[in-house]
């Protein structure tokens, strides 16, 4: 259906990204894509059984890399050409008192070979190897800063972390106690008694060759076109540009904070990383009809300003695994509707957490881990056609101007609810008046006349004599204008 509008020029896409896949991926190719973020446990079970998945447990779920290859149509299908699966190393075995089974991958124990739960590593082979055939990139989540321990590590128990087997190779045991203190985050442990996460001591020059050695194999082993990294700012900054050449390809880390200038300082360092900062402010700017804009124009001008290529140093999400999800708290299809816009209209790369298509609306961790098989991955929904009108808008742009993804977008907030992101071809206007409201909205950049697309809605329009477009929403929902 909503395939109708879909501009002309994309005909010829799935041609062109054929050329992308036999060489390393680097930040330069992955701006053009949507990334789809996969649990592999909670994505997709080998025999499609649909079994029960109760998140309040924490336990495996059972979902497989033959699950995903299975899926991967449905992941094609919304526009997606990468994805980014949780990490696949071999983690604690077991149930740990009140924190539940390692399914999420969090918990490394040994580096040197694959979580049986997922499969073999030719499962994980055949994973890569299909995604590549379709043209689409594999984003593998690493862990880098520590391994998992039921209970504080004993001698036993480190010896059984394969290549990093000996207590000095780990910084001396302290809980993080002070956020406001750098080194005590990089040099003290996450965790508790209960699951301790060991850190390591990334300053050793064996831990340093020990990490550049294994990433250099793993990127070959299977293939891999991107990394995302845990716990970024957990490690000292300079053990990354090392580590970032020993992958070879695009890495994109995780630095949980609300703040912009922290965060951004790490794009000296690294690819990318996860726009944090500005998933709470758009989170915050949708979250009712009385929402904060101008903090998320703000925001989005510090990342334009602070981050080392401005906005494209980041990828940009609406929800994820470690947050609730979006509509746990909010209810109106506009308001969702118009948050779940903006990641995939500004510089970032855009990234969509599996369920967030099927509206699924689970709460603080675990609850925001739901199985995605329990939807049936039906392609029917609201939501799941508004991702794909997003992805193919985004494509459309992206072929219609070479300058895309390097010239930064501009954005304005023409009213206290209104906010524009302006890049042409694309001009996308979001809104947080909610489904009972409406709004106008003055964009412009385009010829005198043009023709052009509301691709939401897939109706047509033409700009006036001087290039503008003068747009009435009755029912609150975002539009994204390009020519046809
Ligand atoms: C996952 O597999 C394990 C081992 O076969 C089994 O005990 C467990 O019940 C399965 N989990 C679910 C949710 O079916
Ligand atoms: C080391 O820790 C493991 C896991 O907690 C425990 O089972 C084992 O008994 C401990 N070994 C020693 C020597 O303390
Ligand atoms: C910061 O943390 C480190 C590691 O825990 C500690 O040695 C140091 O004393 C702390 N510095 C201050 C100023 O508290
Ligand atoms: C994030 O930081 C901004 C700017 O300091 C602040 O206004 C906002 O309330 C914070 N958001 C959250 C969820 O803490
Ligand atoms: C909205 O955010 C702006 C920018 O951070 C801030 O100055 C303002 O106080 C916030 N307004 C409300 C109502 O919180
Ligand atoms: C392409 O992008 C550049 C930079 O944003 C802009 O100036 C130009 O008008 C765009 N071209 C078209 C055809 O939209």
């Amino acid at each position: 259906m909503h395939l109708f509008c879909t501009p002309s020029i994309l005909k010829c896409l799935a041609f062109l990204s054929l050329f992308n896949v036999a060489l390393a991926a680097s930040a330069t190719d992955w701006l053009s894509r949507s990334i789809y973020q996969v649990l592999t446990d909670r994505f997709a079970l080998t025999d499609d059984a649909g079994t029960p998945c109760d998140t309040a447990p924490q336990l495996y779920c059972n979902g497989t890399f033959k699950g995903i290859v299975n899926h991967l149509d449905y992941i094609q299908a919304m526009g997606f050409d990468a994805i980014w699966i949780s990490p696949v190393v071999t983690n604690l075995e077991g149930n740990s008192a009140g924190e539940g089974d390692a399914y999420h991958g969090y918990w490394t124990q040994d580096i040197t070979t694959i979580n049986k739960h997922f499969g073999t590593s030719d499962d994980l082979k055949a994973l890569s190897k299909a995604l590549h055939s379709r043209g689409m990139y594999l984003m593998l989540d690493v862990v880098i800063n520590h391994f998992a321990s039921f209970g504080l590590p004993n001698d036993t128990t480190i010896s059984a972390y394969g290549t990093f087997n000996a207590p000095d190779l780990f910084h001396p045991q302290c809980f993080i106690s002070d956020y406001n203190n750098q080194t005590n985050v990089e040099q003290c442990w996450l965790g508790d008694t209960t699951v301790a996460l060991a850190d390591l001591n990334t300053e050793s020059q064996t831990v340093i060759d020990g990490w550049n050695k294994w990433i250099t194999g793993m990127v070959s082993e299977y293939s891999l076109d991107g990394l995302r990294i845990d716990t970024l700012k957990h490690v000292r900054k300079p053990f990354w540009p090392a580590f970032q050449q020993a992958a070879g390809v695009y890495a994109v880390g995780e630095v949980l904070i609300n703040d912009t200038s922290y965060a951004s300082d790490y794009s000296n360092f690294i690819d990318g990383v996860l726009d944090y900062p500005g998933y709470y402010a758009l989170t915050q700017a949708f979250s009712s009809t009385s929402g904060n804009m101008s903090l998320l124009l703000e925001t989005s001008h510090q990342t334009q300003s602070l981050y080392k290529n401005g906005a494209f140093s980041t990828a940009a999400f609406l929800e994820n695994h470690d947050q609730p999800r979006f509509q746990s708290t909010v209810h109106d299809q506009s308001l969702v509707k118009n948050a779940m816009t903006w990641s995939f209209v500004t510089d970032a790369i855009p990234i969509l957490y599996q369920g967030q298509e099927q509206g699924y609306g689970g709460g603080n961790v675990p609850a925001n881990r739901e199985a995605l098989w329990l939807s049936a991955y039906v392609t029917s929904n609201t939501l799941h056609g508004h991702v794909t009108s997003l992805n193919s808008a985004r494509k459309a742009a992206i072929a219609a101007n070479s300058s895309y993804t390097s010239v930064p977008m501009v954005v304005s907030s023409p009213s206290e609810s209104t906010i524009l992101v302006s890049k042409l071809p694309m001009l996308a206007f979001m809104s947080n008046v909610g489904a009972f409201g409406s709004y106008n909205a003055v964009g412009g950049g385009y010829q005198p006349n043009e023709a052009l697309v509301e691709t939401l809605s897939c109706k047509t329009l033409n700009a006036d004599g001087n290039g503008n477009i003068n747009f009435a929403s009755t029912d609150g929902l975002p539009m994204v204008c390009e020519f046809l």
